[in-house]
């Protein structure tokens, strides 16, 4: 009888205790599992250099080197769709600063080079400037980067993200949403001695 009870008690604690240490971060908490590891939470091993998520505020965040935090606003993994908020609701902004080379994350949506140009006066339509990026004495534009870069304008970056910016496009019908490679069955249990099971490579012809 004793027993018993102490075995209730100590499961409970124990359920306490999880439910404690990740209590601040049940702001919109995303289901995490791999690749994903809320740093100091979970088996170290079963995590992927990258994908370690962290609580902050009362947020989950996920670290980008050379960019900084982005809160992370949910995971699917079924179709491998990381989604991020992104500050100020100005998502070109994290388009002109991310650099996902140094990241095991892609876009989700497939990407297209893009010229990020800053100019001291205001260009005619069709070009629209970025609101979010520009100042009252600078105006920043997306452009086709074949595009003759004009006088007034110089080059910031050419580089490939989702969308140029539309007016007519709010940022949030496509949000900032990244992918990643790793598969899926590669799992912490398939590594720790099934090595016999490789996945089979799919070949396209
Ligand atoms: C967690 O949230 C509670 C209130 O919701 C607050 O009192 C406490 O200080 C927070 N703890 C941490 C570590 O942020
Ligand atoms: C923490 O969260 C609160 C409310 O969600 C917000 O007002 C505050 O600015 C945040 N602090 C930091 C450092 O992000
Ligand atoms: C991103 O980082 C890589 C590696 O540091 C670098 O080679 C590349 O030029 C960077 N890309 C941009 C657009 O800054
Ligand atoms: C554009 O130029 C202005 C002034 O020269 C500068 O303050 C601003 O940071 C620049 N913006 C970008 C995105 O390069």
């Amino acid at each position: 009888m004793s027993a018993s009870i102490f075995f209730i008690l100590f499961f409970t604690s124990i359920f306490l205790d999880i439910e404690a240490s990740n209590g601040n971060c049940t702001h919109g908490t995303p289901d995490i599992r791999f690749p994903f590891q809320l740093r100091g939470h979970q088996r170290q091993h079963c995590g992927h250099t990258g994908y370690e998520l962290d609580c902050k505020n009362g947020t989950t965040i996920i670290h980008f080197p050379s960019y900084g935090d982005l809160v992370v606003k949910s995971i699917s993994y079924d179709i491998k769709k990381l989604d991020l908020n992104y500050p100020k609701n100005c998502v070109h902004e994290v388009y002109l600063n991310l650099n996902l080379s140094l990241t095991p994350f892609q876009y989700y949506h497939a990407v297209k080079e893009y010229s990020y140009l800053n100019c001291s006066v205001r260009i005619s339509p069709p070009l629209i400037e970025v609101p979010c990026l520009s100042g009252s004495d600078y105006h920043v534009y997306t452009v086709d980067p074949s595009l003759a870069v004009p006088d007034s304008c110089s080059l910031v970056k050419t580089i490939p993200i989702p969308f140029m910016y539309s007016p007519y496009l709010s940022d949030n019908s496509f949000g900032l949403g990244l992918t990643w490679s790793l598969l899926g069955h590669e799992d912490c249990e398939a590594k720790q001695g099934q090595s016999s099971l490789h996945p089979k490579r799919e070949q396209q012809t």
